[in-house]
């Protein structure tokens, strides 16, 4: 690709209660951000060519996508929906250490390789995200916006990061990246919505 977009969802209902997983819609702010988010696009692609949108099929990323221009062709793709917590999906990070303490601890300690009861590993995610990169590999000028354990495996590709890693990187919320491969490593720059 000549570059890729990334961004996560404006923030959620989910994520002011902290609450993960689910399919809640925005909060205020992440409306905010929803409106912001087409200036941010057109000041980080740098002439009028349209981009390509693919987000998860949760409510919180298509509504963070729905003021982008209507020239922007959007697509939805189930491999984008964020990191199946299983039986964990809607508790509370403290919720899961009340009632899973032992699979608390097992994530602390191989956060990659730990699978929620009923649900998904970042392994897992990377194995299903594999069909993502090859599209985006032959694709020009792809905007994604999705969850943020998804942004740390697509971010670590196109960065060479360890994948082992991703799970800790922080991801901040309301914030527009663009990478642009180069022969010698990637670029990035990052636009921060100040809401
Ligand atoms: O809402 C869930 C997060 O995006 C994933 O966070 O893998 O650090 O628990 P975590």
């Amino acid at each position: 690709p000549r570059s890729v977009w990334l961004s996560r969802h404006g923030e959620s209902l989910y994520n002011l209660n902290g609450k993960i997983g689910g399919d809640a819609d925005l909060s205020p702010r992440g409306h905010q951000y929803a409106q912001k988010l087409p200036e941010l696009v057109r000041q980080s692609v740098g002439g009028d060519r349209p981009l390509t949108v693919w987000t998860s099929t949760l409510k919180r990323t298509i509504a963070t996508a729905r003021f982008l221009p209507e020239n922007y062709n959007q697509l939805q793709w189930k491999a984008l929906d964020e990191l199946d917590a299983g039986l964990c999906d809607g508790m509370t990070y403290q919720e899961i250490k009340d009632q899973y303490p032992e699979d608390f601890i097992a994530r602390d300690e191989d956060k990659y390789n730990y699978r929620y009861r009923g649900g998904e590993s970042y392994r897992d995610v990377v194995i299903r995200l594999e069909p993502i990169i090859m599209e985006l590999e032959r694709s020009e000028d792809i905007l994604i916006v999705t969850h943020q354990a998804i942004l740390r495996c697509i971010y670590a590709y196109f960065m060479k990061k360890d994948q082992a890693k991703s799970p800790w990187m922080n991801v901040p919320l309301h914030c527009l990246i663009k990478l642009t491969p180069r022969a010698y490593g990637t670029d990035e720059e990052r636009w921060q919505a100040d809401i």
